[in-house]
C-alpha cells in the first residue's frame, strides 16, 4: 500500500516539476500504473518474443580477397574459419539493414510497430554521428509511440542493449522494446590492410522483448569493461580526440586499427569468465546449457573458449564461416539462424556472450 502511495506521489511531483497541470491519477491499481509506463514495485519476467536478421546480398569470398590484398584462402580459413562475408551496397546504411531485420522480428513476434515503446540500436557504424540511427529506424517503421536511442559498446553492443531493454520491460517502464544489433564494418575497414580486412562483414539482427513467464525469460546478465584496452581496437580519427583532417585521412586513421593477437587472448579468457560468471549468478552449471552463442569473430577463439568450458560442439552455434565478424549483429544473426534450424527450442537454457572494443564484454543467460 505504501509503495502505491509513493508511486502516486512521485507521479504528482514529476508532473509538477515538469510544469504540467497536476492531473489526478485515476487509478490506484499497480498494474494499471505500470501499463502507463511507471516503475513497478516488483520486477516481472522478460522474454525474447521474436527474432529477425538481415544480411546484404553481396557475397565477398576469400578468393575475392586474394585479388585485393596479399592473402590466401588457406591463411584466412586456418587462422579465422571465415570463408565468405556479406558486404552492404554503396547506398545501404545501418538503418536500412536494421529496418529489414526489425520488420522480420516484429512479424515473428506478432507485434505491430505502433505497439513499440522503445527502440535501441546497438552499433558503431550508425548512419551518421547523429541523429541516432534508432530514430531513423523508428520513423521508417512507423513506430510513432516509441522512444529511440543508440548504444555503443563495440561488438558487445547487442548484449548491453538486451540488458537495458529487458530491464526497462522488467521494471514496467516499457511493455515492448525492439533491440537491434547492426554494423556495416565494410565502410570503416581499410581494404588495403590484410590483417583486418579479411575478418569483417555486414549485417543486422533484431529482437522484440516483451513480458515473459516462468519458462521463457532472462535469468541474468554479466557486463564488464576494461578501458585499459581501449587502444587495442579502435578508429583513431573522427571523434572529439582527433577530428577528421586531410592528414588523418591520408594516414588511414578513419579506419579500424587492431592488435589482433592481444584481442584474441582477451576474447578467449573473457568468454570463459563471463559464461562462468553469468551461470553462477543464477545457480546453474555449464552442463545445464542447451545452446551456446558466442560473438562470431574467429572460429579459433570460439573453439578455445568452448574447450575450456567443456561444452560439446553440438551445443555451440557457429556461422562465422559464412558472415565473418559482423560486430553487434553477430549474436542476433546466429540466434535467429539457430532458432530457425531447431537448434534452440522453447524452454532451452541459452547463454550468449559478446566481447569487443572497449574493451567490453557481456553475457546473458535466458530460458528461451
Ligand atoms: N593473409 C596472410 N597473412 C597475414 C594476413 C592475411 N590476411 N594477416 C596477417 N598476416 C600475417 C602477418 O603479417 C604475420 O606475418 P609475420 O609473421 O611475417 O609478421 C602472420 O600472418 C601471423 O600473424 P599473427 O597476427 O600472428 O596471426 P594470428 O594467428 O594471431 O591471427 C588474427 C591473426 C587477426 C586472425 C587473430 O589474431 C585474431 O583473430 N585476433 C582477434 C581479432 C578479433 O576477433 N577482433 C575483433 C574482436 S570483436
Amino acid at each position: 500500500m505504501r509503495g502505491k502511495q509513493a508511486n502516486k506521489q512521485a507521479m504528482k511531483q514529476g508532473s509538477e516539476l515538469a510544469g504540467l497541470e497536476s492531473q489526478p491519477i485515476e487509478t490506484s491499481d499497480e498494474a494499471s500504473l505500470v501499463s502507463k509506463g511507471c516503475f513497478s514495485t516488483s520486477v516481472r519476467p522478460v522474454r525474447v518474443a521474436g527474432l529477425g536478421a538481415y544480411v546484404p546480398e553481396k557475397v565477398l569470398t576469400n578468393a575475392d580477397l586474394e585479388q585485393m590484398v596479399d592473402t590466401t584462402d588457406e591463411w584466412i580459413v586456418t587462422r579465422t574459419g571465415i570463408r565468405e562475408r556479406r558486404i552492404a551496397a554503396e547506398n545501404e546504411a545501418a538503418s536500412d539493414l536494421s529496418l529489414a531485420a526489425a520488420r522480420r522480428a516484429l512479424e515473428k513476434a506478432g507485434v505491430s510497430p505502433s505497439s513499440l515503446d522503445m527502440i535501441i540500436v546497438a552499433t558503431v557504424t550508425g548512419d551518421m554521428p547523429f541523429p541516432a540511427t534508432a530514430s531513423i529506424v523508428q520513423h521508417a517503421l512507423g513506430a510513432e509511440r516509441a522512444g529511440a536511442f543508440d548504444l555503443s559498446a563495440g561488438c558487445t553492443g547487442f548484449i548491453y542493449a538486451l540488458a537495458v531493454g529487458s530491464s526497462m520491460v522488467g521494471v514496467g517502464v516499457c511493455d515492448t522494446v525492439l533491440v537491434v544489433g547492426v554494423d556495416v564494418l565494410s565502410k570503416i575497414t581499410n581494404w588495403k590492410d590484410r590483417s583486418t580486412c579479411v575478418l569483417f562483414g555486414d549485417g543486422a539482427g533484431a529482437a522484440v522483448l516483451k513480458p515473459g513467464g516462468e519458462h521463457s525469460r532472462f535469468l541474468a546478465f554479466d557486463l564488464g569493461s576494461d578501458g585499459g584496452g581501449a587502444d587495442l581496437l579502435k578508429i583513431p580519427a573522427g571523434g572529439s580526440r582527433k577530428p577528421i583532417t586531410v592528414e588523418a585521412v591520408q594516414a588511414g586513421e578513419q579506419y579500424i586499427q587492431m592488435c589482433g593477437s592481444e584481442v584474441f587472448k582477451f576474447a578467449v579468457r573473457i568468454i570463459v569468465q563471463a559464461t562462468q560468471s553469468v551461470l553462477a549468478k543464477c545457480g546453474l552449471k555449464t552442463t545445464d546449457i542447451d545452446a551456446f552463442v558466442a560473438h562470431q569473430a574467429n572460429i579459433r577463439i570460439i573453439e578455445s573458449a568452448v574447450a575450456r568450458l567443456g561444452l560439446p560442439p553440438e551445443k555451440v552455434v557457429v556461422n562465422v564461416d559464412r558472415y565473418g565478424n559482423t560486430s553487434s549483429a553477430s549474436i542476433p544473426i546466429a540466434l535467429e539462424e539457430a532458432e530457425r534450424e531447431g537448434k534452440i527450442r522453447p524452454g532451452d537454457l541459452v547463454v550468449v556472450v559478446g566481447f569487443g572494443a572497449g574493451l567490453s564484454w557481456g553475457a546473458a543467460a535466458l530460458y528461451w
